[in-house]
């Protein structure tokens, strides 16, 4: 790649760069992350320079959508590897601000906040958290004047909401979803999978296993909600390590939640600690 990526850290040189750009009349891609970049982020990152004159990815990892007793301070980060990866995909922003920077009033005086689908599922067990993100997406699309920004499917609840939230607030970004990365033996890519021992590593592969067992009774006919659900939990369960937060049947769509019948349509979403370590996963049973 030819670009060369600049690093800023100052929300209000983002800005007056980025409105630059668009009196130039290029389009914007975004592509939002908490860095520790693996494949699933620089999937996002091409498809942002494929589609967008400009790209900036952000590497941010935000206060806001973590609870008093989760991984903020731990959370794994590599500033230099991160920026590494983002030359090599061709952004030309990386975009890594202090926390004064994004939250320059402190933290907490205005929230952007999706009701009812940011308080089920991952929501329910994480109260707040889909409003932090939210909120400091909102941030991000308004300094990087994205006409695209860019989401991984993994994150399922989390893509929906923010297509919720950019049509309710009428908001000119085009949110674009892309699919899932898993690494060779079916493991969804996450920042968090460095912190799995080798044994949690290997358990954590009944998360895949659970939602393709769920999905192969859902092909079979299987049009029940609790007992898809029950094929999935019936392979996680076979780990020691592994405690369920929630397993799921939904709507693609609304993310309505289903109990009892099936329609034609739906995807498996899932919470799981394993070895403490929380993980998420999710798939279309109908695809
Ligand atoms: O998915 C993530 O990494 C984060 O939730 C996001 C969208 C970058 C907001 O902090």
């Amino acid at each position: 790649m030819s670009n060369q990526t600049i690093i800023i850290r100052d929300a209000k040189e983002l800005a007056s760069l980025t409105k630059k750009i668009q009196h130039e009349g290029k389009s914007i891609g975004l592509v939002p992350t908490m860095g520790y970049l693996h494949e699933g982020h620089l999937s996002l990152i091409r498809a942002a320079r494929a589609k967008s004159d400009f790209v900036v990815v952000s590497d941010f990892v935000n206060p806001t959508q973590f609870g008093p007793n989760e991984d903020y301070a731990t959370y794994p980060r590599d500033e230099q590897a991160d920026f590494e990866k983002v030359q090599s995909c061709g952004a030309d922003v990386l975009f890594i601000p202090t926390v004064e920077s994004l939250y320059p009033n402190g933290q907490g005086s205005t929230w952007v906040e999706v009701q009812n689908l940011g308080n089920i599922l991952c929501g329910a067990t994480r109260p707040g958290h889909f409003r932090g993100v939210a909120t400091v997406v909102t941030k991000l699309l308004w300094l990087s004047r994205a006409d695209y920004a860019f989401f991984g499917e993994k994150d399922y609840q989390q893509l929906t909401i923010l297509k919720r939230m950019a049509a309710d607030l009428g908001c000119p970004t085009e949110i674009i979803g892309m699919p899932l990365v898993r690494e060779a033996d079916g493991l969804a890519l996450s920042s968090r999978n460095v912190r799995l021992s080798p044994e949690a590593r290997k358990q954590a592969l009944s998360l895949n296993h659970g939602l393709k067992r769920a999905s192969a009774a859902f092909k079979a006919g299987c049009r029940n909600a609790e007992k898809l659900i029950w094929e999935a939990q019936a392979e996680i369960a076979t780990e020691k390590d592994t405690e369920i937060q929630y397993i799921s049947v939904a709507n693609p769509d609304t993310l309505e939640i289903y109990n009892g019948d099936v329609p034609d349509q739906a995807i498996m979403l899932l919470a799981v600690k394993v070895g403490g370590v929380r993980l998420i996963d999710n798939m279309r049973l109908d695809k």
